[in-house]
């Protein structure tokens, strides 16, 4: 009953050019597709992708999204401003702008709100990192992480969920098929746990962390894993072979 969700982010990879030749030449390979298929892509190529993938499957996503309507946030981007180009997605608590950027639970809930109340999908970001896998605290992490970047949400259901281990992003190493079927149903059931156990249900969860055209296929037969959050599988043709994981 849920869709599967094939979703790409860039990060800070590609310009209009190089990003409106890839999805040239993804639209025909991912047009038959069985799920539903986004590029989540920098803020300043939004306007050209968006051009660029019109007319095809491929719906184009935000990296982020600022919590304010409008006002003094110097280098962030509104709902507005992004709803002026159709924008459905955007990322959201992505475990960079956590490391990187002081993104923090409470900021993932303003964003997450923000993001449901202009009718764009949230994508929820968590995951844990290496040194808390290790210290048995994993699902103590997974529950902050929900507890506070979900709270006072409506209609979960409204919400995609990444689960991304930070020990497998960008490193080549992913969650085996059964850590990561293991911890996402661990997610749905805290999901159960905060809002309804129906509820939890109908959560779209993707995994992410070195997702690539060889092991999606193991990954998307797990019956808790409804789609990959892809990085840089995303930045070429394989892109397509997982979003056709299912052919
Ligand atoms: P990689 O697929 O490059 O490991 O990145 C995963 C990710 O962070 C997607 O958001």
């Amino acid at each position: 009953m849920r869709k599967p969700f094939i979703a790409g982010n860039w990060k800070m990879n590609m310009t209009a050019a190089t990003g409106a030749a890839l999805i040239k030449e993804l639209a025909p390979l991912v047009a038959n597709a069985n799920c539903d298929v986004a590029l989540c892509v920098p803020a300043i190529l939004i306007p050209a992708m968006t051009e660029a993938a019109k007319g095809t499957n491929i719906k184009i996503g935000a990296e982020n999204i600022h919590w304010a309507a409008s006002g003094a946030y110097t280098g962030e981007i509104s709902a507005d401003m992004l709803k002026e180009y159709g924008v459905e997605y955007a990322i959201i608590g992505h475990s960079e702008r956590r490391q990187y950027f002081g993104e923090t639970d409470e900021m993932v809930n303003k964003r997450t709100l923000t993001a449901l109340a202009n009718g764009i999908t949230p994508i929820v970001c968590v995951g844990e990192t290496l040194e808390e896998r290790e210290g048995g605290v994993t699902e103590k992490v997974l529950d902050k992480q929900l507890e506070i970047g979900l709270k006072d949400v409506e209609d979960v259901a409204k919400i995609v969920i990444a689960y991304e281990p930070v020990w497998a992003i960008g490193t080549g190493k992913t969650a085996t098929d059964e850590q990561a079927q293991e911890t996402i149903a661990y997610i749905r059931k805290k999901i159960g746990e905060i809002f309804c156990p129906k509820c939890a249900e109908k959560v779209v969860i993707q995994y992410g962390g070195s997702m690539n055209a060889k092991n999606c296929k193991g990954l998307m037969a797990q019956p808790d894993i409804d789609g990959g959050l892809i990085g840089g599988a995303s930045l070429k043709l394989d892109f397509a072979t997982i979003v056709n994981f299912d052919k």
